[in-house]
């Protein structure tokens, strides 16, 4: 008999043709849900066939691109909207998607092309007042409410808007298909149909997915493939910027960041993010030291703090929050082995100020530097920026673009850089501001410390 059911997991979508306990893609328990088999397989047959051509008879010259009119959105697209562009655009329940989605959707629309904003999950009305609330309201700027998604495609087949939002694709659904919505068939089985319909008819389409608890988005983890660019917007839920990040471009750099501050009025942008992640400091400050981490083309200047405590009992604790817990471990390890700090009976706390995410070896510097002045309490110089990655042996390593973090430390007001020796090559230090260069964690200390 024929099967009738595949088995798919719900966290990364591995699909299996029996049931399975563990998920032999992601490895996750009780992720396996039976849905029934989608017509995906023979349509795929009945496409028609495109003959090869040879690459130079090709037509194609560089792509064009839409402003959202929110400088740092384009920015993180890679410079503005790709014509006929797939945009998956993830983050938690409430972080501000369908706000950052309906400012832009307003910029394309107030530029004179028409957009399509269909909102799956909430009223017309909650729609209007939010479009109020942000300034949004454009005669250009149509917005629908419905959930099936062979209506999404007719409305855009009359419409011909050059921009679709679909908020959100797990409350989109094909009807013909068995399983609920929400589920990873018709989250890819929704999102495969719009895709393909941006290709056909130049239209870009943003596809909305919110994050589960474990970090994948919801089924769209899945989508991740289908769409031409993956974007996801970040932030702590009750601090108010929030960060804008490519995961994946094929028309762009993913390294690029952008920027915003959650206000009454929407999301404005941040054009001088460093000033926002160095707070003012009270007190004795030990344990604080500002980074550079360089977020695309851009230096993004960081205080970082670190809490160094007796352990109460038992096993020291380790907490980070925007380092990766192992890169902090790893210099942990070093500071004992290279410096010879004792650390064993030690809490270490490492924070990240204003909720940024750092994962650049550049900061390693000054994590090390922070866990130092925490463990003796001897603060470090308010001016002082460390610059530069740290190696298993204790060097400090020499780091890309040395010259503009250096410049962006001056600009802030900064008077004092310790990067590594290496690094000094060549580089100019602006006026006013001394570069000290180090070879090795011990002497970092020295120059800071004293
Ligand atoms: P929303 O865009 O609905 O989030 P998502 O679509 O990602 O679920 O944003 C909801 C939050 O943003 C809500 O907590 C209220 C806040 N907000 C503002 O602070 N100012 C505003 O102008 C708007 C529209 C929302
Ligand atoms: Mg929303």
């Amino acid at each position: 008999m024929k099967r009738s059911s595949i088995y798919v997991c719900q966290t990364c979508g591995a699909e299996a043709s029996r049931w399975f306990g563990r998920c032999a893609g992601c490895g996750a328990w009780n992720t396996c849900v039976e849905e029934g088999v989608s017509t995906r397989r023979t349509k795929a047959g009945a496409q028609a066939r495109n003959p090869p051509t040879p690459i130079t008879a090709v037509s194609g010259s560089s792509e064009a691109r839409q402003s959202t009119g929110i400088g740092e959105f384009d920015r993180a697209l890679g410079g503005g909207i790709v014509e006929g562009s797939a945009i998956l655009i993830g983050g938690d329940p409430g972080i501000g998607k369908s706000t950052l989605l309906l400012q832009a959707s307003s910029g394309v629309a107030l530029s004179g092309s028409r957009v399509l904003y269909v909102s799956a999950e909430e009223s017309l009305g909650q729609t209007k007042m939010r479009a109020q609330r942000v300034g949004a309201l454009s005669e250009n700027l149509l917005v629908a409410s419905e959930t099936d998604v062979e209506a999404v495609c007719e409305q855009i087949a009359s419409v011909r808007p050059v921009l679709v939002v679909v908020d959100s694709i797990q409350t989109l659904y094909r009807p013909d298909l068995e399983s609920a919505p929400g589920s990873v068939s018709q989250v890819r089985e929704c999102a495969s149909r719009l895709v393909s319909l941006a290709k056909t008819t130049g239209a870009a389409v943003f596809l909305i997915g919110h994050v589960t608890k474990e970090g994948s988005v919801a089924g769209p983890r899945t989508l991740e493939h289908l769409v031409d660019t993956v974007l996801y917007l970040e932030g702590e839920r009750h601090g108010a910027f929030r960060i804008l990040r490519a995961a994946k471009n094929r028309f762009g750099s993913t390294n690029e960041i952008g920027i915003f501050e959650m206000q009454e009025k929407g999301l404005t942008e941040v054009r001088n993010p460093s000033r926002l992640f160095i707070p003012d400091r009270t007190g004795n400050g030990s344990g604080s030291v500002v980074v550079c981490s360089m977020e695309g083309t851009r230096p993004l200047l960081v205080e970082l703090q670190a809490l160094v405590a007796r352990t109460a009992f038992g096993y020291p604790q380790r907490v980070t929050t925007g380092i990766d817990g192992r890169r902090l471990a790893i210099l942990v390890a070093v500071l004992e082995k290279r410096s010879g700090l004792d650390l064993s009976a030690q809490d270490i706390f490492l924070n990240a100020a204003g909720g940024v995410r750092l994962d650049e070896p550049a900061v390693d510097l000054g994590v090390a530097l922070a866990v130092v002045s925490s463990f003796r309490d001897r603060p470090v110089d308010r001016g002082l920026v460390a610059i530069g990655e740290v190696g298993l042996g204790g060097e400090v390593r020499p780091v890309g673009q040395v010259d503009r973090r250096v410049a962006e430390a001056h600009q802030l007001g900064f008077t004092r850089c310790v990067v590594a020796k290496e690094n000094l090559r060549g580089l100019k230090a602006p006026s006013g501001l001394e570069v000290v260069g180090v070879a090795q964690i011990d002497a970092a200390q020295e120059v800071v410390f004293g």
